[in-house]
């Protein structure tokens, strides 16, 4: 889980390069670059290596580069929830979620802050093959749900601005998706199971559901599938949310903590 990359320029990456990168990025599905000094087009463009951006589920982007994301978390505020906050993959309740992420580092606290990521294709090949067998034709419901009601608890503003959004009622409906998904690429097999938003399995009762997601989640979740990046100024992270689940800290109190995301779109999972 995770790899960095060394000796890259990406703002001057020929074909033969990038698909080395995109190569790294499907093995170890999650890779990061240092000393990146790129701006939001730069970024853009190099998103766009990947494929055409997704529509962002959560917010407006940057004014001239509406793809670009602000992920800002200034030296006062004080927040019981960050964007980010939980085991998650970007936006599943959607029918179509995006594929990959591109995260850039900006302005970054002295401590705190990193970001951790698990494998979820680790985790779906050391399930026994009886295991796997009962995964196969499941169907998890993935919703926003659980997202709304904490912001309601948690974040007032920011949880008016979602709930008037015109398709959050949409999202809270979200979607089935298979619970073991095959990469499109490499026809890697993962599950297809957060804490965030996994929500039910299609035909189970809510008991059942519970006491298998909940298997699942601590399966995923644990260290031996995991790695956490250490932020610096002008790091640039990419994942691949078909065969990951990353979370946020919310423990850089009293710092700034500045990060530009952009998506790239992604396919019904299969
Ligand atoms: C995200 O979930 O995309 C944000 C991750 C982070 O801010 O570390």
């Amino acid at each position: 889980m995770g790899a960095e990359i060394l000796g890259v320029d990406l703002v001057d990456l020929n074909d033969a390069r990038f698909a080395e990168i995109e190569h790294a990025l499907f093995r170890h599905k999650m890779i990061f670059f240092r000393d990146q000094a790129i701006d939001h087009a730069d970024q853009e463009a190099f998103s766009l290596r990947f494929g055409p951006f997704a529509a962002d589920a959560y917010g407006k982007g940057m004014e001239g580069h509406p793809n670009v994301h602000a992920v800002i978390k200034e030296a006062d505020a004080r927040a019981g929830m960050i964007f980010g906050s939980g085991w998650h993959t970007d936006s599943p309740f959607l029918a179509e979620p995006p594929a990959i992420t591109l995260l850039r580092g900006v302005d970054i606290p002295p401590y705190g802050g990193d970001t951790i990521w698990v494998n979820t294709a680790l985790a779906y090949q050391t399930l026994s093959p009886v295991m796997q067998g009962v995964l196969q034709d499941l169907k998890v419901h993935m919703s926003m749900g659980k997202v709304v009601a904490s912001l309601r608890a948690l974040d007032p503003d920011w949880s008016r601005q979602v709930e008037s959004a015109p398709d959050t009622a949409e999202k809270v409906a979200g979607s089935f998706h298979p619970l073991v998904r095959t990469h499109p690429k490499t026809g890697e097999k993962g599950l297809y199971c957060d804490v965030t938003y996994a929500n039910g399995i299609e035909g189970m009762t809510q008991p059942e559901a519970d006491a298998l997601l909940g298997f699942l989640r601590s399966h995923i979740t644990q260290a031996a599938f995991s790695c956490r990046l250490r932020w610096e100024v002008n790091t640039v992270a990419v994942w691949d949310n078909r065969l990951c689940l990353h979370q946020a800290f919310n423990d850089s109190d009293g710092f700034r903590r500045e990060l530009y995301r952009t998506t790239v779109t992604g396919e019904a999972p299969a």
